[in-house]
């Protein structure tokens, strides 16, 4: 008889009405789960170098098992080789001894806490791990494609057998400190899916050979962790659908689902549906991949087996997993960054309240920041990773200042709602009619930017919810302050774009980014971009996407110097694809008819034609702070204002500013 883990009642949600399919139970193994909804197993370097579990994961989990209403809430992969090959990230929970049971017990309780499913699980990073120790373990040999990773070597049948053994151990262990369900990872690269891929095992023993042999490892561990756990915890595993990676004669997509059913003739109670590798050429979750782009994968692994099927990848609104689960496509909802960058999503759903959900913008910033060692962090969530630090809350003010904030973009409105939750009285103020700043023409580029509009969604929201006052189309002036004499100023005027100083600088063929972005400005077909950060980039693809020939010139020493490396190297392609040249590490010394000048870091000069000059170069923009502090008045200044970045420094400049004032 399988078992109810917690009781929920539904039935009087708005969101339970709206999407129905979320919400109904379903049975995993021999438990019952009250929904459809699953935080995925998330690193976040979070914990000890010793892999023990801190106060930090704690109550990050504590937050997202919250969110999950009743729902599955799976804590990050751990390691389980006492060697640390197996460890993918500096601040990965550990599982190879006994001694780790009390932390994780920690976890288990705080999921529970808000009764949550806990689910544990199990991840050898192989290839992909050895963070801490020189070089790796895998099936065969074979040389990593990225330099990031460390070299790796050939387990031999004895360490293989004790692979599995230890996978067998920390299961245990994960049952011991109380998770309701136990998963294997086995994606994107990681030990398991190393033993499956045609393109990293290349063993004659049984661990190898064709797709059953190369899944020997794998029902192994499956096969052992179910035992130790027995029948009332289930055991499931993510898997590749499709690996993507032809170029380097990976599984085939029929391979990839013979090891669904091997995996469930095995025993295993449910599969997650994954794609991709770390090492494949192919994107799968950045900005730039629709949302829903794949869940044509979980039909397909849903006609090959009949345990329930679960997916993530590019879910970010409940509709589609709604619609997927309705039409027998998929059983179970998994988020991951939708759930990073807003905790309480699933929950706000339910609660229909949607349009108080932070929603993820998909750049991997906080993939970016685990390959570099760091703690995770969040693009548009400061929140994220501080949720064990009271001081990252907003606190009630100890005096109740009037607040003038200049600029309602979103350095502007996230520092607005954060002081108004605190009791200041805010006013906004823009001399624009709408709020989003340069925002409104940045969302307008190509690749899914249009996504980055989100973000002011979501703050116009909290401002009105905080009971912010907005003053739009009006323009601040020093008569305006000494008027309003407010106690504390904060300018989120956005930057200032800057001049070129040679000939021609100033003529007619120059024009604004923003201009260009909001369809203002004429641009002939030979196009100069000047900046060769994010706002460049963007305006270069706008403009190359209708016909015109684009160039780039611009200061840092790489293109694309501000985007996440996890995302970058998308824009590099897309730069290639659409035929932009881009000089880097130069400036433009001078504008004539037809052409410029094009001057390099060490004095060299070509000519490349030209019909127009677009400027996305910015600076710090200081207008109205001598005014503000002659006055006296308190004054902050974020956002671009105080240096030209992106939204992420905007948004978190914003937050940080407004729990201070
Ligand atoms: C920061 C980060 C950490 C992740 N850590 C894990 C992990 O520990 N185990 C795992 O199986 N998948 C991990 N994943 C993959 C996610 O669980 C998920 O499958 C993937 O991000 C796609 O879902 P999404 O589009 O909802 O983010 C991680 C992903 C991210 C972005
Ligand atoms: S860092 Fe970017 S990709 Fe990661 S959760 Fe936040 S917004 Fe999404």
């Amino acid at each position: 008889m399988a078992k109810l883990l917690f009781e929920w009642d539904y039935s009087s949600y708005p969101g339970a009405k709206a999407y129905p399919h979320l919400f109904k139970q379903i049975q995993i193994g021999n438990i019952i789960v009250p929904n459809r909804i699953k935080y995925a197993a998330t690193e976040e370097n979070l914990n000890d170098l010793n892999g023990f579990v801190t106060d930090a994961d704690v109550a990050y989990m504590k937050r997202r098992a919250e969110g999950v209403v009743g729902g599955l809430c799976f804590m990050q992969g751990v390691y389980m080789d006492e060697a640390r090959k197996g460890q993918g990230y500096v601040g990965q929970a550990a599982c190879w001894d006994d001694k780790y049971i009390p932390g994780l017990k920690r976890l288990a309780d705080a999921i529970h806490g808000e009764k949550a499913v806990a689910g544990f699980q199990l991840m050898d990073c192989g290839r992909v791990g050895a963070v801490e120790v020189d070089s790796g373990h895998g099936p065969s040999t074979v040389p990593q494609r990225l330099r990031i990773f460390k070299p790796m070597y050939e387990m031999t049948n004895a360490e293989v057998k004790e692979m599995v053994q230890q996978s067998v151990d920390a299961a245990r262990r994960g049952v011991e400190a109380g998770f309701d369900i136990i998963e294997i990872s086995g994606i994107v690269g990681y030990l398991i899916s190393n033993f499956l891929s045609s393109y990293t095992n290349r063993r004659t023993d049984e661990y190898g050979g064709d797709i059953r042999g190369r899944s020997q490892a794998m029902v192994e561990i499956i096969q052992g962790v179910k035992e130790v756990c027995g029948p009332d915890i289930p055991v499931g595993i993510r898997l590749c659908s499709e690996e993507l990676l032809d170029d380097v004669r990976g599984n085939t997509p029929e391979e990839s689902m013979e090891t669904y059913k091997i995996a469930e003739e095995a025993g295993a109670d449910y599969i997650s549906c994954t794609l991709g590798w770390q090492e494949s050429i192919y994107p799968v979750i950045s900005r730039d991949i629709p949302q829903g782009n794949w869940l044509h994968l979980a039909k397909r692994a849903k006609e090959n087996v009949k345990i329930p099927i679960q997916m993530a990848y590019r879910l970010f609104t409940p509709d589609r997993p709604n619609k997927a689960i309705g039409d027998g496509e998929l059983d179970i909802w998994e988020m991951c960054r939708s759930m990073i960058a807003d905790p309480l999503m699933p929950k706000k759903v339910l609660e229909g309240r949607e349009d108080e959900i932070r929603h993820c913008v998909a750049c991997n910033l906080c993939l970016a920041r685990l390959f570099r060692d760091a703690p995770m962090t969040c693009y548009i969530n400061p929140l994220c990773a501080h949720e064990h630090d009271e001081s990252f809350y907003p606190q009630k003010a100890e005096e109740e200042k009037e607040v003038m904030i200049v600029g309602a973009g979103p350095s502007g409105l996230e520092c607005a709602y954060v002081a108004a939750q605190r009791g200041h009285e805010v006013h906004v103020y823009d001399k624009r009619e709408e709020p989003g700043g340069t925002l409104l023409e940045a969302s307008k580029a190509p690749y899914g930017d249009e996504e980055l509009m989100t973000c002011v969604n979501y703050q116009k929201k909290m401002c009105e919810m905080a009971g912010v006052e907005l003053h739009l189309g009006t323009e601040v002036t020093e008569d305006l302050i000494q008027e309003e004499m407010p106690d504390t100023v904060v300018l989120a005027t956005g930057p200032v774009y800057s001049k070129i100083q040679g000939p021609g600088g100033d003529g007619e063929n120059v024009v604004n980014v923003l201009d260009v972005m909001a369809g203002k400005a004429e641009v002939g077909e030979n196009v100069i971009v000047w900046g060769n950060r994010k706002p460049g980039i963007g305006v270069a693809l706008h403009l190359a996407k209708q016909g015109k020939k684009v160039t780039i010139v611009g200061k840092e020493k790489t293109a694309g110097f501000d985007i996440n490396p996890s995302f970058k190297w998308r824009y590099m392609i897309y730069l290639r694809q659409n035929g932009i040249m881009a000089y880097n590490d130069c400036d433009i010394e001078k504008i004539s008819e037809g052409e410029i000048i094009v001057k390099t870091f060490d004095g060299y000069r070509f000519p490349v034609k030209c019909d127009t000059v677009i400027v996305s170069e910015r600076e710090a923009n200081d207008s109205l702070k001598k005014v503000v502090q002659a006055e006296g008045i308190e004054l902050f200044v974020i956002g671009d204002a105080l240096v030209p970045r992106n939204l992420s420094s905007a948004v978190h400049d914003g937050y940080r500013i407004g729990i201070r004032i």
